[in-house]
């Protein structure tokens, strides 16, 4: 964990943080107030002092206080780290470890402005400033994206960087240089191409593309990914389209560099593009700080409309009003070419919700099969958005254009949900896995048998896998927890995916229903014997994971006859793994169902 982050964590009280936000008032030993998420009139918002997380239940958002702060204020992780520091006066530059890494990102990012710099002093009367202007670029825009070109003898900025001072190790570890094998000597990269720098949203470069100035292949050749630069979370043009975009306009998102430029060129400054890869989650997030709906305007061909699907999905999941424009030209760059931007700003008024698109793209025939596929994608889609009110407004959408019933999406969704449902067997084990790392969180320290509870957890997890995602990412970041003190529930978020925090808030905050006797509660928490429910919780998983293992024996032993060999191994395996399950259902009480075993799977009680 990084010192500043420690160092919020043990300043910053979240109580304190949140009531500058928002009333909380006291009830058991939480606090509670109206979600700051969602409209609504009973508080199911909920902060635990002791714990030092906060959930709300009507969102599922949860976490520690530094997330509290990115939520609340729409900040990325380390902008609401920032935010907090200053409120508790912890000076930022006094940590060596966060500086240095600041510091490595600085050289990167110091690295990269010089090599963009170079190939913008080399774009003058070079072939690349003919090309741009063919393409019918203004110097203006090209001045404002930063474009240059990488000269064609083969190591001139690689010349140049190691006079400024650079190593060898740095240019070819950051990308700029390869070094050739046989002779041992550098070379650059990007030669002969003009030059696109990449920018994080801040502005700082991260990467180039380099394009081709004729036929050669690859078209574009592209910086690889290094610790500065994630393909997978860079937009190229958001740093360009902030100020846009924090206007309330939807962001415009294409395929390609040159659209972007094209289009920002002539003031659809709302344009953004991923940098040759498909559109992610982080993407969208990123874009969800400035807006809360996209606009998809890839390729007119199969590759883009294919893209346009999947995109559509993933900004559905991150909660974005999604609509699509079908362009009536290859791509963005070229309609402007042809057409101007007028016509272009008669095609973004074509704008059509994802719904209308995607059943436009295979219309409703009385068939069947196409009938069948269209309702299921429809159906899919409507799925993973996270707003239950989003989600019945597109279903509502869907219903009133290709007259379905809005009983078909919610019988869709039961059918879904059932699929999805656990059998008794996995549920049982999910809420003993729930249960343990509740234990582990709440009452760390109680000692059993002379160890602390955290401590023999951690020890006993090391064996076990988790059936649910965030219970086994909860367990991985526990059992590598290598302090002598055991991880508060913060401490261990900073290794947790959002979706995990959620889940973890969720385990660890008692829900209290509102009643209105609260005041007669004790603030205690409820009479428990954490080591009880350790050990039963335990036991059933151990028993859970026997039968686990006695069903896969089972129909290996079903599926062999008994003259082969190994059915006697499987056969012996069988009864020790009885025997087992009986000693620890002896201890845990529980009675077992008496089947004989040669009888094949036992059923699920
Ligand atoms: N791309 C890439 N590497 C390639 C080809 C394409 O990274 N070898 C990415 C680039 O981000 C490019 C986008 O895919 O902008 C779209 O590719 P394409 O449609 O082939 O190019 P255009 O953007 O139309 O580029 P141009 O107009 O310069 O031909
Ligand atoms: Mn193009």
């Amino acid at each position: 964990m990084s010192w500043l982050r420690t160092e919020v964590l043990r300043r910053a009280d979240i109580v304190e943080v949140v009531s500058e936000y928002l009333p909380l008032r006291k009830r058991g030993s939480n606090y509670w107030a109206l979600s700051p998420f969602k409209p609504e009139r009973t508080p199911s918002f909920a902060v635990s002092p002791s714990k030092q997380i906060f959930k709300c239940f009507s969102s599922g958002k949860g976490g520690d206080v530094i997330r509290f702060v990115m939520e609340i204020e729409g900040l990325s992780y380390a902008e609401a780290l920032r935010k907090l520091a200053q409120k508790y006066n912890i000076e930022v530059s006094d940590f060596s470890e966060h500086a240095q890494a600041t510091k490595e990102r600085q050289r990167y990012t110091a690295l990269y402005q010089e090599a963009a710099q170079f190939f913008q002093r080399k774009l003058k009367d070079s072939p690349a400033s003919l090309y741009l202007e063919k393409r019918g670029l203004r110097p203006d825009t090209i001045e404002r994206f930063g474009l240059g070109y990488a000269p064609a003898e083969g190591n001139a900025l690689t010349r140049y960087l190691l006079q400024l001072g650079y190593s060898e190790e740095t240019l070819v570890s950051w990308g700029l240089s390869l070094r050739n094998e046989h002779t041992g000597r550098l070379y650059d990269r990007f030669r002969h191409r003009v030059m696109f720098p990449i920018h994080d949203e801040y502005g700082s470069i991260v990467a180039f593309a380099g394009r081709s100035l004729g036929e050669e292949e690859p078209k574009y050749l592209n910086s690889p990914e290094t610790p500065f630069y994630q393909k997978s979370e860079i937009l190229y043009g958001l740093h360009q389209a902030r100020g846009c975009l924090r206007q309330g306009i939807g962001a415009l998102i294409v395929e390609g560099y040159m659209d972007v430029i094209s289009l920002h060129q002539a003031g659809f400054t709302q344009a953004v593009a991923t940098c040759g890869t498909a559109l992610t989650p982080a993407h969208v997030t990123k874009l969800k700080r400035y807006t809360r709906e996209v606009i998809l305007m890839y390729d007119s061909d199969t590759a883009g409309r294919m893209a346009t699907e999947r995109a559509i999905t993933t900004a559905l999941s991150v909660g974005f009003f999604v609509r699509v424009v079908s362009l009536p030209a290859k791509d963005p760059d070229e309609l402007l070419q042809t057409a101007g931007s007028e016509a272009f700003q008669e095609l973004l008024k074509t704008k059509q919700s994802w719904t209308t698109y995607l059943s436009s793209q295979s219309p409703m025939l009385p068939d069947a099969p196409e009938r069948y596929h269209l309702l299921q994608k429809l159906g899919q889609n409507l799925q993973v958005i996270p707003d239950p009110l989003l989600r019945r407004v597109y279903a509502d959408e869907i219903q009133q254009s290709l007259h379905i019933p809005l009983e078909f999406w919610e019988s869709f969704q039961q059918m879904e949900q059932a699929a999805a449902l656990p059998k008794p067997q996995q549920r049982q084990r999910i809420t003993a896995e729930k249960e343990l790392i509740r234990i582990a969180f709440t009452y760390p320290s109680v000692s059993h048998g002379g160890i602390p509870l955290w401590q023999l957890l951690q020890e006993e997890w090391r064996h076990l896998v988790f059936a649910e995602e965030p219970a086994e990412a909860i367990r991985c970041a526990f059992c590598e927890w290598e302090l002598p003190f055991p991880p508060t529930p913060p401490q261990l978020a900073e290794r947790l995916s959002p979706e995990a925090q959620d889940w973890l808030a969720e385990v660890l905050m008692e829900k209290y229903v509102l009643s209105p006797h609260w005041r007669s509660w004790d603030d205690s928490p409820l009479e428990e014997d954490p080591a009880l429910t350790l050990e039963s919780n335990l036991n059933l998983l151990h028993l859970n994971h026997l039968q686990r293992l006695l069903e896969e024996n089972l129909l290996i032993l079903t599926s062999l006859s008994p003259d082969t060999p190994t059915y006697k191994e499987h056969l012996s395996l069988h009864q020790v793994l009885l025997r087992q399950r009986a000693e620890l259902a002896r201890r845990q009480g529980v009675i077992l169902p008496y089947r004989n075993p040669s009888l094949g799977p036992e059923e699920e009680k």
